[in-house]
């Protein structure tokens, strides 16, 4: 499904440069449950938006299924973004001033979904995460583990193919942890790709794929023989 070739991520800050990813390369597989790991700093969340197309790599290549995602034109970038990839993402807060239900409704907008049907798939999703009494709270009325939810909802509003989460349990309690990784992993067996970064070796486990990252460079990877390429 996705194959990076020795991706590389300079930061350049004027005076510095930071080399946040180093020679990358990896392939997650069609229907993967892909657990990135690694310390603070180590380049985890550079990897997770270049893999989501929404950054650059400086050098190396990415390609989806068959195509160059690099050479494919910013238009055609974002249409796979909203229609085959679900974020779960720390920085992609939900909208303080729109409810939970429109929330999850606008991915769907923006893929020319009629108002009805929004309507009715996002009161669904939210029923399917346990939020079915939340629908018309704003994200301040709900708990970190309900705002989770809420944005998985909304990642899986179109229907991806891939799910992209940066620490989707990185600010829970572990009981509320355990629901949100027993969300993902149910979506995994109807086939949904996974790939999520984890600072929780007990979650790490539980993925068939570990990628393990040290400042910037891959120095585990499950798939490889030998289970190193350090
Ligand atoms: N936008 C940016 N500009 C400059 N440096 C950055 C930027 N984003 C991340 N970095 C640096 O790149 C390195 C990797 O960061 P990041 O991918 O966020 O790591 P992780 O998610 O594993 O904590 C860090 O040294 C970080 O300071
Ligand atoms: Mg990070």
């Amino acid at each position: 499904m996705i194959k990076l070739e020795n991706i590389n991520k300079q930061y350049d800050l004027g005076t510095a440069k930071v080399n946040a990813l180093k020679d990358v390369s990896l392939e997650i597989k069609r229907g993967d449950y892909a657990a990135i790991m690694g310390p603070s700093g180590s380049g985890k969340s550079t990897l997770m938006h270049i893999l989501g197309i929404l950054d650059s790599a400086s050098t190396g290549k990415y390609y989806l299924e068959d195509y160059d995602v690099t050479s494919l034109p910013d238009r055609e970038q974002a249409r796979i973004r909203n229609q085959h990839f679900g974020f779960i993402f720390q920085s992609f807060n939900l909208f303080g001033e729109l409810s939970a239900v429109e929330n999850v409704m606008l991915p769907m907008s923006y893929a020319g979904v009629a108002v009805k049907a929004r309507r009715e798939k996002a009161v669904k999703l939210l029923e399917d995460v346990g939020l079915s009494h939340r629908l018309t709270h704003l994200p301040a009325m709900l708990s970190g583990g309900e705002q989770q939810r809420v944005a998985i909802a909304r990642a899986l509003s179109n229907d991806p193919d891939l799910i992209l989460a940066d620490e989707p349990t990185g600010n829970l309690p572990t009981d509320k942890g355990e629901e949100i990784l027993e969300i993902l992993e149910s979506l995994n067996r109807r086939g949904v790709t996974i790939i999520m970064v984890t600072h929780n070796p007990e979650q790490s486990k539980r993925a068939g794929y570990v990628i393990e990252l040290r400042d910037g460079a891959v120095i585990k990877d499950s798939a490889m023989s030998g289970g190193t390429n350090a």
